[in-house]
């Protein structure tokens, strides 16, 4: 038999204008995975995630497009890619809902993101979770269902996002063990490395939050400008600079061939002039887009082409998506009423815990309690207590933690009840 492909799944979220960062981190290195025999891949615009971070409807829409028009003029080919809108698939949201009721909350408290914003809450003084949306806090439920609804192998994401990946395969496994079955597979991370070290005009990471971009498409008199603005030292024409450090020389080199880079070090530590090098700069994304541009403007003007090839993406992934939906409503038992008699419980008979427990006793006309571990040993013996409720009152206490322990002895208001 033949080995299934590897399913390659990965979502890039719609707040802004895709920039170089995202081209170079994401989308480059997703397309040419897609061209290799052994992969299927599953690329998609995360439209219902942008809306947990931008309520700007405007906004959505124009990066929904833009996105769409990115992908494709830089080389995406809908033949190879099963390529779609995650909001074109509704079976994402009703699996989003099957798999938030078995994830452990617990550990949607522990999620980064979340964290994060309760920080940065409690630091301002505000309640922890003022101006949290449930759609923070259940983001990494969505992204669970993103993945497991096409059992993806491999995730290529940005190390911020490894987190949500464990996420993903706990929620996974849960599910699994819980329904007795074996129809989620664990997804890995393909780390995306780069894209975390691709310096912005500011020398930060380039990042659309700190508006320290190369947009992609931008036209050349824009680019140019920007360009102009990237950070340097102030050393003059004719000095040797300290290119190895400079964000102007690790966008260059991450987008240039070996050879050229090793060209513009040898050029910059001989004293070339930062405005020289800018300009270099320059030329090498001209000459990198230019086509792209011109395709990419194309299909922006022709927003109903783009239109059809995500309608004809959504119809092969609700394939695939309508299928394990199929399964995984029959594992939960959401089953057609003619399915026939019920089946088996998928619930195992759980092995009686080994715990500890309270007995209480009369003995001599006095009421008494003690606790006792798994092997009868006694862990707590009450003093003599003149009547049941007294005697129940005091476990009570104990149980509730009202009482304090002071070497051999329990006293509850001062007064000793029970013996450790
Ligand atoms: N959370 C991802 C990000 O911000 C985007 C995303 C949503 C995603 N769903 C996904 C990435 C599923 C990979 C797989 O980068």
């Amino acid at each position: 038999m033949s080995k299934q492909k590897n399913r390659i799944l990965t979502g890039i979220t719609t707040t802004g204008t895709p920039h170089l960062g995202n081209y170079l981190g994401a989308i480059k290195p997703a397309i040419e995975a897609s061209f290799k025999t052994d992969n299927q891949s599953f690329y998609f615009l995360a439209d219902y995630h942008a809306l947990v971070k931008c309520s700007d409807a405007a906004r959505v829409q124009k990066s929904r497009l833009e996105l769409a028009a990115t992908w494709l003029a830089c080389g995406l080919d809908p033949a190879q890619v099963i390529f779609y809108r995650q909001s074109d698939i509704s079976e994402i949201g009703e699996l989003n809902w099957l798999l938030t009721c078995v994830a452990a909350k617990g550990l949607f408290n522990r999620a980064h993101a979340y964290k994060a914003a309760v920080d940065a809450n409690l630091a301002a003084n505000l309640d922890a979770d003022a101006a949290i949306s449930m759609g923070l806090y259940c983001y990494p439920a969505l992204m669970a269902a993103d993945i497991l609804l096409f059992n993806a192998d491999f995730v290529p994401v940005g190390s911020d996002q490894i987190q949500h990946i464990e996420m993903t395969r706990d929620i996974a496994a849960r599910f699994n063990h819980l329904y007795n079955c074996e129809l989620f597979t664990l997804p890995s991370p393909l780390i995306t490395s780069d894209a975390a070290t691709l310096p912005g005009i500011d020398g930060r990471k380039m990042s659309k939050s700190y508006n320290n971009t190369l947009p992609l498409f931008a036209n050349s008199k824009d680019l140019q400008k920007l360009i102009a603005k990237i950070i340097t030292d102030s050393k003059a024409p004719g000095e040797p600079k300290d290119y190895a450090n400079a964000p102007l020389f690790k966008i260059y080199a991450a987008l240039a061939s070996a050879e050229q880079s090793e060209q513009l070090a040898a050029d910059l530590g001989q004293g070339m002039a930062w405005g020289d090098a800018k300009k270099a700069l320059f030329e090498l994304i001209e000459h990198n887009f230019a086509d792209k541009r011109e395709r990419y403007l194309e299909l922006i003007n022709k927003p109903q082409d783009l239109e059809d090839i995500l309608h004809q993406g959504a119809l092969k992934a609700r394939e695939i998506a309508k299928d394990m939906m199929a399964k995984v409503r029959d594992a939960v038992g959401l089953r057609n009423f003619n399915a026939g008699t019920l089946v088996a419980s998928n619930l195992k008979e759980k092995p009686k815990a080994k715990k500890s427990r309270w007995i209480s006793y009369r003995e001599n006309d006095a009421f008494y309690f003690k606790k006792i571990d798994e092997n009868g040993k006694t862990l707590i013996q009450s003093i003599a207590f003149k009547d049941a409720k007294s005697a129940f009152l005091a476990q009570q206490a104990i149980d509730e933690g009202k009482c304090v322990a002071d070497g051999n002895n329990l006293y509850l208001d001062n007064k000793p009840i029970a013996d450790l």
